[in-house]
């Protein structure tokens, strides 16, 4: 009897099987009541004393290897037959999730094609500069407190390397490398050295304009910046200048433009005065014409600089700057049916 069931192990551990039935077929043959093992219990009877214990063991191991046997091959069964059913061609494809473009993309561009309207072509330029198309170029005293530590990021200093602070620089570099008439905006990112919280950034997006050419007044100048207020904001936007100082122009002005909001009435968003500001202008300073190589006799032309951050603020009240550079998909999100 000891090697009947030696052998049966033996037989177990090889058993194949290419179907459920003949799964089932298997158990039946060693583990139903009238199969082989039931039957070799039954046999155990028989078996002397003096020998139960050690054929008692085999019968246990035989039993237990056999319903492994079994029970793993039904699992490799169920697993197959689970995908087999999973699979339907029948079911629509699962969707593809688009990315969507960046708010401060967005607005860029739409700034951009408004200027584009009335004539202004796009140019670019670098982010680390020196100092003088930062500065100096710009009429920047050498004391001016922008130039200072606490503002600019520093790559080298004697000869300065930085980060630019402002677009104003890309001003300089087309005005020394092109003839008037120039009609262009200038999109991108400058750097300052603030905390970051959710009101100030050290990273943030500017679009400067310039526009030079013989007879320019501060009237093109206000009526350009009336079309893109109205434009962006709609067609009831009023627009207020208020003088302002600026190194690089003269006069200089800020510009408001009536509380989106509350369309100039007076809220919380406005601070209660009707007018929210966006931007700073002013005439090109002689000076900056003059250290371009521009005849200011001949020539004059205004200038203007605008936050995008900002911009794209009014248009869709985002209370926390840092939303801008986290990347958060739900945010990012939110944007997609704004355009
Ligand atoms: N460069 C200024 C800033 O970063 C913005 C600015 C003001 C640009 C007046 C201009 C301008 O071109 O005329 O705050």
């Amino acid at each position: 009897m000891k090697d009947k069931i030696n052998q049966l192990i033996e037989e177990v551990k090889a058993l194949q099987a290419s179907t459920t039935e003949e799964v089932e077929s298997l158990r039946i043959k060693y583990l139903s009541k009238k199969g082989t093992v039931s039957g070799l219990f039954d046999e155990f009877k028989n078996v002397p004393n003096e020998e139960k214990r050690e054929i008692g063991q085999l019968l246990n191991i035989l039993k237990n290897s056999a319903q492994d046997k079994i029970n793993s091959l039904k699992n490799t069964f169920a697993a197959n037959n689970k995908s087999d059913r999973d699979l339907d061609l029948t079911r629509t494809a699962e969707p593809i999730k688009l990315g969507t473009r960046h708010p401060l993309t967005l607005v860029k561009e739409e700034i951009a094609e408004i200027f584009s309207r009335i004539g202004f072509t796009i140019a670019e330029g670098p982010e680390i500069e020196d100092d003088w198309h930062v500065f100096s170029a710009l009429n920047f005293p050498p004391e001016h407190p922008a130039r200072d530590m606490q503002d600019t990021f520093f790559i080298e200093k004697n000869p300065d390397i930085l980060l630019r602070t402002h677009t104003s620089s890309v001003q300089i570099r087309v005005m020394k490398n092109q003839k008037p008439p120039i009609r262009m905006i200038f999109p991108g990112r400058v750097y300052r050295n603030e905390a970051i919280s959710y009101r100030a950034h050290c990273f943030f997006h500017q679009v400067e304009g310039l526009y030079i050419d013989k007879n320019v007044s501060f009237a093109d100048l206000k009526q350009a910046l009336l079309y893109f207020a109205k434009e962006m904001f709609g067609a009831d936007t009023q627009i207020r200048l208020r003088p302002s100082y600026f190194p690089f122009t003269e006069p200089s002005a800020e510009m408001d433009i009536s509380c989106n909001l509350c369309g100039g009435k007076g809220c919380p968003f406005c601070k209660h005065t009707g007018w929210v500001e966006i931007l700073g202008c002013g005439m090109v300073d002689p000076n900056v014409l003059d250290n371009c190589g521009i005849d200011s006799k001949v020539y004059s032309g205004y200038a203007f600089g605008m936050g995008v951050e900002r911009i794209t603020n009014l248009k869709f009240q985002v209370k926390d700057l840092r939303l801008f550079s986290e990347n958060d998909v739900r945010f990012l999100e939110e944007f997609k049916s704004a355009f």
